[in-house]
């Protein structure tokens, strides 16, 4: 059977400077950014840089009771969610929740980049924060 995960499409990693970020990454290190926007509804700046076919995906919060200020104020910068890509996500929703699997999202919703994503629950998932988005293989 074919794996439903055709890829890992960001790393979610929240930090408290984005200008910095981007001093680091940008200039230093030579990324390329690829987006910039404000998702008000997650109360999250995000700057996205290429790293070959996954993306990294910077998260800064715009708020003080945003979900990433309260990631950070707990944990620190550092990944905050893993976003694999997967073919079909309405498909694939119905099919972990018909197996058990808690979703936070039951219904796709359009996260950065305009795209099809959804966040399962991390009490089905060890903890971990875990995005699915739409996409074909190997699709940056
Ligand atoms: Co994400």
């Amino acid at each position: 059977m074919d794996s439903r995960y055709l890829g890992i499409d960001h790393l979610g990693i929240a930090v408290p400077d984005l200008a910095e970020i981007r001093e680091v990454f940008e200039r230093r290190l030579g990324f390329e950014v690829t987006g910039e926007e404000v998702v008000p509804e997650q109360k999250v700046r995000v700057v996205k840089v290429a790293a070959g076919e996954s993306d990294l995906e910077f998260l800064e919060s715009t708020d003080a009771d945003g979900p990433i200020a309260k990631f950070l104020a707990k944990r620190g910068p550092g990944i905050h969610h893993v976003a694999l890509r997967v073919r079909d996500l309405e498909r694939t929703l119905g099919e972990l929740e018909a197996s058990g699997v808690r979703l936070i999202d039951r219904e796709p919703r359009v996260g950065a980049g305009g795209k099809k994503i959804a966040f399962l629950h991390p009490k089905s998932t060890g903890g971990i924060l875990v995005e699915l988005c739409e996409g074909e293989d190997g699709e940056e």
